[in-house]
């Protein structure tokens, strides 16, 4: 037996400042990759966890040029379902647009208008386009007998189906219309795009995108029984990268898993390793990422359970320059652990209990003696871990269960855009502290101090 090394973790240290030419946080490009393939303009990536990262959660943090894992803590269909829906989220086209018919009448288009919330209306006749309805056609008419037919546009300016951003954008212009009716071959209405959608998907410029301009989005797979066929779905639902999620990715199994899901042709990040070694290892199975990490989350009872782990700085400096992207996973708290990742090597943060309890983390708002809450819970809880049998059918022993994690219920804080740019913000001043423009100059950078106690204290650390 032996103790090989101390080991650190952000508390510990300070960054060291340089003399500077970054004179403002705004000169700094905070961009980075998740994989080789997929870039991100903010390093921070929302858990794969059922407290923290379901539909809203992986649109918020896509928008804000990071990137959320829906979490597998439910059946592959919902997992499905969950991604469909960042899928589905900016896309320009609507495929189910209301429609009415030409002998509705004004009055039930008004009806139709308030109920629906929706101001124009394509016409159709056997599934043909034949005219479109909209609020200037309607808006000041009086008689409420009145037939859509004596009202709507009949000559209508349509696309086709599978129209681009850049082919709808030109037609609206052209035409001065708001509004895009899409068909096939045949005439029949596929589909509409609206404006306002179009100048919406323009306004994120900052998003994260797939190459058909849609919000990316990962989905997250075990390595029990159903893997394969999650992983299957999954990507048959567009998922744009695969979380092989072991809290142990030491397992041979893990490795395996790996080995077979890269044969699918899709990145794949694995984990959770917290040495060079376990980098290596997955590495070598084909995963693009690795998510470092053993113990230090919120919610984590490994530590005192097993009594496993490696402080999470000493183990991102550890498996940091490894040939392969790394994802640091856990055990941020504040703005300042955050910067400390990235400096260390991380090229991505995953964040869970800092991004829960706010507007976009799944579950309800909880009130006790007047203050709000929402509940945030390790996925290898009790409570996660008996939910989880009822969400996917797998049978499990309660009665043998040692928990590794904990639950608990943490203050409401709003939106998730404001803890976001807490982190990001915190990120820019470091970088200007250190003299760099860009990620990989503030890792050439950084250089730690290590604190004692009273250097703790005078850093608010205790
Ligand atoms: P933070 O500190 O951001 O950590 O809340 C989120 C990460 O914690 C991991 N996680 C767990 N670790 N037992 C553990 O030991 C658990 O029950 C558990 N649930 C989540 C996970 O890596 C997550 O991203």
């Amino acid at each position: 037996m032996k103790i090989i090394r101390d080991a650190f973790t952000f508390d510990d240290v300070l960054l060291v400042p340089k003399v500077s030419g970054v004179n403002s946080r705004y000169m700094v490009d905070t961009s980075t990759n998740l994989t080789d393939n997929i870039k991100l303009n903010i390093p921070i990536i929302s858990s794969n966890m059922d407290t923290v990262t379901e539909h809203i959660m992986a649109i918020a943090m896509s928008k804000a040029g990071g990137v959320g894992i829906i979490h597998r803590f439910n059946s592959i269909e919902n997992e499905v379902l969950e991604v469909t829906k960042v899928k589905r989220e900016q896309n320009i086209i609507i495929e189910k647009p209301y429609t009415v018919s030409k002998d509705t009448t004004l009055e039930k288009l008004r009806e139709l208008s308030f109920e629906k919330k929706v101001k124009s209306f394509p016409v159709v006749e056997n599934k043909k386009l034949v005219g479109i309805v909209t609020r200037r056609d309607f808006e000041f008419e009086e008689n409420p007998n009145l037939k859509i037919e004596d009202i709507m546009t009949k000559d209508v300016i349509t696309g086709y189906t599978k129209i681009s951003l850049e082919q709808a954008k030109t037609i609206m212009n052209k035409n001065k219309i708001e509004k895009l009716p899409l068909i096939d071959k045949e005439g029949r209405l596929t589909g509409m795009v609206t404006s306002r959608d179009v100048k919406l998907l323009e306004g994120y410029s900052k998003a994260s995108k797939d190459k058909n301009g849609r919000l990316i989005v990962g989905g997250s797979i075990g390595i029990g029984s159903d893997y394969m066929e999650r992983a299957k779905a999954l990507i048959n639902a567009e998922a744009d990268f695969i979380v092989v999620d072991v809290a142990n990715g030491y397992l041979d199994k893990t490795a395996d898993v790996v080995r077979k899901i890269k044969k699918l042709g899709v990145d794949v990040i694995a984990g959770n390793v917290a040495t060079r070694s376990g980098v290596l290892n997955l590495k070598r199975a084909g995963a693009d990422c690795i998510k470092i990490g053993i113990g230090p989350g919120g919610a984590c009872l490994t530590r005192p359970v097993a009594g496993v782990g490696y402080p999470q700085l000493s183990a991102i400096l550890d498996c940091s320059n490894s040939g392969v992207r790394i994802m640091a996973d856990g055990g941020i708290s504040k703005s300042a652990d955050f910067s400390k990742a990235i400096a260390a090597g991380a090229d991505t943060v995953m964040v869970g209990g800092l991004l829960a309890g706010t507007d976009e983390s799944p579950g309800v708002i909880i009130t006790k003696e007047n203050v709000n809450y929402k509940f945030y819970r390790g996925m290898a809880s009790i409570n996660a871990f008996s939910d989880k049998a009822s969400k996917t059918d797998e049978s499990v022993d309660l009665e043998g269960y040692t928990p590794e994690g904990t639950e608990t219920l943490i203050q409401y804080k709003g939106s998730v855009t404001k803890i976001v740019n807490n982190l990001v913000g915190g990120l820019r001043s470091a970088m200007t502290y250190l003299n760099a423009k860009n990620i990989a100059e503030f890792r050439k950078n950084a250089e730690f101090v290590l604190l004692t106690d009273s250097g703790k204290r005078e850093s608010k650390y205790k």
